[in-house]
């Protein structure tokens, strides 16, 4: 399946996995709007693409703010008058500590960005897809959303939260043509947030790594799809 001509929207996208994902989509004839807070990130990462041929834009967003996310979308739809593919990929990472020592901003922060940007996001975007009759929506979870993650349980919790929306937003989706996945990372090699591992960089999952299994994900023929890919380092690191 051709995605050239589609418009691909991938928050996160100023390092790290969303930077990998939207160089990938944008190197396989995408136009791509990189979706973060920090501009400055994200400006650097549109001009690598389009340095490299491709098509990009930078577009300031905060998971946080549901107005951010609604201006982005109505940005969306009178510009390009279409959503294709959408990568749910930021998400802010495990506190490092107890359960029972994290105060409830914390909690309300980390899920207001992993499990309630990805409701609102799709709430904003779905429409257009249904409008279309198609559409690929790409969660980002973690191997923490099917595992416990000690000193990370709200980590692991929006995670898990995540996997049980994306399942069933895809059966709602689905009879409009729409496509929902889940990628379960294990250990990537990025900068996330609230890392404090001992592993070995060189043997953990990379960016590019992610993105690859992106670019199956939704090149795959429009009459069936993947709902969730683990995806494990073939070295433990
Ligand atoms: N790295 C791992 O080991 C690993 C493993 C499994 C799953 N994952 C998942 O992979 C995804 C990407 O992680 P990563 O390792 O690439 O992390 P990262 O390098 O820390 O990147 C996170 C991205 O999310 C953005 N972000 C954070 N808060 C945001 C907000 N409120 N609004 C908009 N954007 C926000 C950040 O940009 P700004 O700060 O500029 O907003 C950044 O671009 C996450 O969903 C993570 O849970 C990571």
């Amino acid at each position: 399946m051709e995605i050239k001509g589609q418009l691909a929207i991938v928050t996160g996208a100023g390092r790290g996995i969303g930077e990998a994902v939207g160089k990938r989509l944008a190197a396989m004839g995408a136009t791509v709007l990189l979706a973060a807070r920090d501009l400055t990130q994200l400006q650097r990462v549109q001009h690598e693409i389009q340095a490299a041929g491709g098509s990009a834009e930078a577009a300031q967003l905060d998971l946080q703010d549901e107005q951010s996310i609604a201006n982005l979308a109505a940005a969306i739809e009178n510009r390009h008058g279409r959503c294709d593919i959408l990568v749910n990929n930021a998400a802010v990472g495990s506190s490092g500590k107890p359960l029972f020592e994290m105060s409830p901003a914390e909690w309300d922060q980390l899920m207001a960005t992993n499990l309630r940007g990805p409701y609102l996001m799709i709430r904003a975007l779905a429409p257009m897809m249904i409008a279309a009759k198609s559409g690929h929506i790409v969660n980002i979870s973690s191997l923490a959303g099917h595992n416990p993650l000690p000193n990370g349980a709200a980590y692991s919790a929006s995670k898990w939260g995540l996997n049980g929306l994306s399942y069933s937003v895809a059966e709602e989706l689905r009879p409009h043509g729409i496509r929902v996945s889940v990628i379960a990372p294990g250990s990537v090699n990025t900068r996330f947030e609230g890392r404090g591992d001992r592993k070995d960089p060189n043997k953990k999952i990379q960016p590019d790594d992610v993105a690859h299994v992106v670019a199956m994900l939704v090149t795959q023929a429009p009459q069936s799809f993947v709902s969730e890919v683990l995806l494990r380092p073939t070295q433990k690191p």
